[in-house]
């Protein structure tokens, strides 16, 4: 279960999230969390969750290690901030910043070598899908973001199968909608890495993922886990969801 609070939050109101959520899930042994908080936030976060299960990332990397690169943060620097893992290719990054596949797949090695577990984003738009082109954007975005990665590389590395449609728009995808997107990144997999490799592949679905509908969407075998918005914010809603799954 992931949390991904986008631009939401100061150090401050970091700590102040864990420490009610901390004792929220403590007794819970499974699922695997992370929350990914702004990059600012991440040592307070980090120290929050020093000796529970909660793991921390981060939102985005540059994928060089450093240089003259104003503004940006690498994966290095995420990792010695005490981050385990890092989003990629988000489709807020795509849309308001412009990313490309291209950067996806360079952001994807970087996050590795710098130790980190990336979790690739991909999801049409909505125009996309009403063309009927979910699966070609799909196809196109997960080759893309994760091409030439070893297998090693690749049972590091998670999906996160994000519907634009569905993102902070309240329309969740069906668990049947969800689940055929997945069923359809895990045939890519399968093509490219095998599909003992395929199996293992943690593919996440998020969009508008809310306590009254994660247990649905969890019914579905192809759904290993969500990456939740809006409702991560706030520690009970973020521990309700992650006590359905
Ligand atoms: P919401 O849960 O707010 O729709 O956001 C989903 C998302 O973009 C997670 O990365």
């Amino acid at each position: 279960m992931a949390a991904n609070w986008k631009m939401y939050k100061t150090a401050q109101e970091t700590t102040a999230f864990f420490d009610r959520f901390n004792s929220l899930v403590e007794s819970d042994p499974k699922p695997e969390i992370v929350v990914f908080p702004p990059a600012l936030c991440i040592p307070a976060a980090v120290q929050a969750t020093r000796g529970t299960r909660t793991e921390i990332g981060g939102q985005n990397l540059y994928w060089c290690k450093e240089g003259a690169f104003t503004g940006e943060v690498s994966g290095h620097m995420l990792r010695a901030a005490g981050a385990n893992w890092v989003l990629v290719g988000h489709s807020e990054r795509r849309q308001y910043f412009a990313e490309t596949d291209a950067d996806v797949l360079k952001k994807t090695h970087a996050a590795l070598e710098a130790g980190l577990r990336p979790i690739v984003c991909v999801g049409e738009r909505v125009e996309e899908r009403k063309a009927n082109k979910t699966e070609q954007v799909l196809v196109r975005q997960f080759a893309a973001g994760l091409a030439g990665l070893t297998e090693e590389e690749f049972a590091k590395t998670a999906v996160a199968y994000e519907p634009v449609w569905a993102i902070g728009t309240g329309l969740t995808a069906t668990p049947q909608v969800a689940s055929e997107a997945h069923e359809l990144i895990r045939g890519e997999a399968a093509k490219r890495f095998g599909r003992e490799a395929a199996k293992q592949l943690c593919i996440l679905y998020g969009g508008s993922v809310k306590p009254d509908n994660i247990e649905g969407l969890m019914k579905e075998t192809e759904i290993d886990g969500a990456l939740v918005g809006g409702a991560s914010l706030d520690p009970e809603s973020f521990a309700k969801i992650v006590r359905a799954a």
